[in-house]
């Protein structure tokens, strides 16, 4: 579904991405590891060609990202952003129904609030938050939101960036199975950036390890812990000492 080949990126003398190389297949999860700085986010953006890799190829079922016609290429994507990213302006129905009250999958408003109503319950919030706004809800509802938001238009790849962090335990553990169970219910391509490793083992049928610019490991998430990969043992464990230098 998903296929980087080579992809480079650098801003400035700062060389980001130094030649990814990763496949995802379709309806498959893939949770992306690695440090802070280390280009997740950097990564993913290319992917959805809001950034324009130096170098190499990003290709969705076989279609070049950079060539693809923007509109109806994003219509195939959902996206939680960090910090869930909601619009404070907007209602809560407003801000999940988002993209279908513009744009490429419009629907009349009154379907929109249903849809968004019912989005909402998948993600476990009552009908009368619909009308509440962002600021009114605590950070867990906030994330449900945001969730409910990268669902909305059915995609058939869904990012999410970073989606346990900021969140207690208890509910970060309740969003990482939300996740799961969406994923699965939709048969949806999902890609999740993050460096919580509970939401790995909740979220990932697969895992791959970015450092200095390249994937240093990947593999099926139960051989995680037996890879004998020093980087990501080091990561997994979160030891201060080994091949990954900290910054301090
Ligand atoms: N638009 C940009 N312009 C310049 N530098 C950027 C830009 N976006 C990201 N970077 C740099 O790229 C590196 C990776 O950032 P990012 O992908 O956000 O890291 P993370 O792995 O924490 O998500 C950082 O050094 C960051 O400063
Ligand atoms: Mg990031």
């Amino acid at each position: 579904m998903i296929d980087l080949r080579d992809v480079h990126k650098a801003f400035g003398a700062n060389r980001v991405l130094r030649g990814v190389n990763l496949t995802v297949p379709k309806g498959e999860s893939m949770v992306i590891i690695g440090g802070s700085g280390t280009g997740k986010s950097v990564l993913l953006k290319c992917v959805l060609g809001l950034v324009r890799p130096d170098r190499g190829n990003i290709l969705i079922e076989g279609q070049d990202a950079a060539r693809a016609e923007r509109e109806a290429f994003l219509a195939r994507f959902g996206m939680l952003f960090q910090g869930a990213a909601l619009f404070d302006s907007l209602s809560v129905w407003q801000n999940v129904a988002f993209r279908l009250l513009r744009g490429h999958k419009k629907r009349p408003r009154p379907e929109a609030r249903e849809i968004a109503i019912e989005k909402l319950r998948r993600v476990g919030l009552k009908p009368e938050v619909a009308d509440l706004f962002p600021a009114e809800l605590s950070g867990g509802m906030q994330k449900r939101v945001g969730l409910a938001r990268a669902i909305a238009a059915d995609p058939e790849i869904i990012f999410f960036d970073e989606p346990t962090t900021g969140l207690d335990p208890i509910m970060a553990g309740v969003i990482n199975e939300l996740i799961r169970e969406i994923v699965v219910e939709m048969g949806a391509t999902a890609m999740t950036i993050t460096h919580d490793m509970t939401s790995v083992r909740a979220i990932a049928d697969d895992v791959a390890m970015l450092h200095d610019g390249v994937i240093k490991w990947a593999g099926p998430v139960a051989e995680m812990d037996d890879s004998g990969d020093p980087y990501l043992d080091q990561f997994i464990h979160g030891r201060a000492e080994g091949p990954i230098e900290a910054v301090r």
